[in-house]
């Protein structure tokens, strides 16, 4: 009794600090063989409306996942590899596999939810059974090896995202378990060839944080699946978290700059949405979600989410807001300030943008589309031509002036 009572009281706390990510491990046989093999944490952030409001979860893929062997499946001639993992009353993840015969990848991403759960989405104005599948999501592997993936990964899935991490996934199998041989995912390799950790030497207490300047401006798209650019986006960003800091005891604000060289741009296009997800390193993912409106023609930036490991925190930083209303701009433009924004997320988090311009949806031929700018933009242009009209002004009272005064003198001369 008293062992379980610590064991429990242990499991709250593990969840408390880790957000009750749990690790599930997934199979697909058939007959004897093993076809498909995936272990994984995955969370899940799901928008819902309720009568009064629009509220966001997040969602724990919980230990109890099962394989649902009924959907699930090794592939047929004319039918794809699928898994379908199962959770709770009608929740269900799918992921459908595709090779090429060197290669094979997840070829379509599928999360069913169920918003009659009220365990899950209290208060949810509607029952239904809502399907969401995004295709082309990039996770992607060599035949006969492991995909790997520890570094967190996020992919836009219809209105919702999906959160992987600690992920070992294989199909195509050549054997009834994970291939040793891995294909380590892109956000895995930059943290791996990274020098050797110098983190467990710095004893001593951490020095006051230097303002890091200005970050560099980068430059960033998501492709379609033929290759063609669907996003454009440059800027410059700076995250600005408040986060309890162990060294210090107490909660500090930290400006983090993202280096454009240091990270990687993925996402996904589609007719209504589209979303960018930054990753630099194993340490910040950020992600962009963008919504147009079809009845007016005008786009803006709904959402951001982000996921920052501090090495000086006790848990990974996240934060999440999904009814953001930023960065509006009108079908078939671009938007762009080139001036510093702030664009507050929650509390704890902020973003600072720089020399931005973006064009989550209609890119063409590659390039940004005619600019829409912002306010900030277009007071700044005014300024030079307020300071010119009072120069102008100015010349033109002093030239009077003078006229005049060359006038009264010739008088002058007449009179005498
Ligand atoms: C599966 O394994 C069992 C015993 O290990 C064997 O009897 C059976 O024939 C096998 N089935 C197939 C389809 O290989
Ligand atoms: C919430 O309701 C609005 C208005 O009816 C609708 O446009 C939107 O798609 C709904 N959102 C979700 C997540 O169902
Ligand atoms: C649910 O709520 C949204 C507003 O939050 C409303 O627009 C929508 O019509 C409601 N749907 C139903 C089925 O009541
Ligand atoms: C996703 O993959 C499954 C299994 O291959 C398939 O049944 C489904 O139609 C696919 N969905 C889309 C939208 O491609
Ligand atoms: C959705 O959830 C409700 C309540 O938990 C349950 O009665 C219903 O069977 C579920 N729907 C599906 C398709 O599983
Ligand atoms: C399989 O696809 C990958 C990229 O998707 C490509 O690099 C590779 O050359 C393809 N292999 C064959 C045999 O088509
Ligand atoms: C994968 O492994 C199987 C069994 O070991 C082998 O038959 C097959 O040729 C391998 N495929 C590739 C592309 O190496
Ligand atoms: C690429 O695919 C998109 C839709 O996925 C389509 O609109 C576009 O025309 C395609 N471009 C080319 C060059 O095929
Ligand atoms: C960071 O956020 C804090 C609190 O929101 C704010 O006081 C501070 O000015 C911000 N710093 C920058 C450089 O944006
Ligand atoms: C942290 O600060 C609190 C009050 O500010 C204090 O009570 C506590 O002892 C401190 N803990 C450590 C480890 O210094
Ligand atoms: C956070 O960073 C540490 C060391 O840099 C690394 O060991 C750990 O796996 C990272 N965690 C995540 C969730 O990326
Ligand atoms: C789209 O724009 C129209 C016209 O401005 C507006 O009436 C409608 O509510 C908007 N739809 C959404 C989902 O915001």
């Amino acid at each position: 009794m008293k062992l379980s009572h610590a064991l429990a009281a242990l499991i709250i706390a593990w969840c408390a600090v880790l957000g009750c990510i749990q690790a599930v491990t997934l199979e697909v046989k058939q007959g004897n063989s093993t076809c498909i093999k995936a272990e994984l944490s995955a969370s899940f952030s799901i928008t819902y409306n309720t009568s009064s409001s629009t509220r966001t979860v997040q969602v724990p893929l919980p230990d109890s996942t099962t394989v649902d062997t009924g959907s699930s499946s090794c592939g047929t001639a004319d039918s794809s590899p699928w898994l379908v993992a199962v959770f709770g009353p009608g929740h269900a993840l799918g992921l459908s596999f595709s090779t090429n015969g060197s290669q094979y990848s997840v070829a379509n991403l599928t999360l069913q939810y169920n918003l009659s759960d009220a365990s899950i989405f209290p208060e949810a104005n509607s029952s239904d059974v809502v399907t969401v599948v995004s295709a082309s999501v990039g996770i992607w592997a060599t035949i006969n090896t492991t995909y790997r993936c520890v570094s967190p990964s996020t992919f836009r899935v219809g209105g919702a995202t999906v959160t992987f991490s600690n992920m070992r996934l294989e199909a195509y199998m050549p054997g009834n378990d994970l291939s040793p041989t891995e294909s380590v995912c892109m956000a895995d390799q930059a943290s791996t060839t990274a020098p050797p950790t110098t983190a467990s030497t710095t004893t001593t207490a951490a020095p006051a944080p230097t303002p890091p300047g200005t970050p560099e401006r980068g430059t960033y798209s998501v492709k379609n699946g033929n290759g063609t650019a669907c996003l454009l986006a440059q800027m410059g960003l700076q995250l600005n978290i408040s986060y309890f800091s162990v060294s210090q005891n107490k909660t500090v604000q930290e400006l983090i700059n993202l280096t454009p060289d240091l990270t990687n741009s993925s996402g996904s296009c589609e007719a209504s949405s589209a979303s960018l997800v930054l990753t630099q390193e194993r340490s910040t993912t950020l992600t962009f979600m963008f919504s147009l409106n079809s009845t007016s023609k005008k786009y803006h930036l709904s959402g951001i989410t982000v996921l920052a490991n501090l090495t000086d925190a006790t848990a990974p930083f996240t934060a999440s807001n999904t009814s953001l209303d930023y960065l509006r701009s009108t079908l078939g433009r671009s938007y762009m300030c080139n001036a510093e924004q702030t664009l507050a997320v929650v509390p704890t988090f902020s973003l600072n943008t720089f020399r931005l311009q973006v064009q989550p949806f209609a890119v063409t031929t590659n390039q940004f589309a005619t600019a829409e700018e912002c306010q900030m933009d277009q007071d700044q242009m005014l300024i030079p031509i307020i300071v010119g009209a009072a120069l102008a002004g100015l010349v033109l009272i002093v030239l009077i002036a003078y006229l005049i005064g060359r006038k009264r003198s010739h008088a002058g001369y007449q009179t005498i």
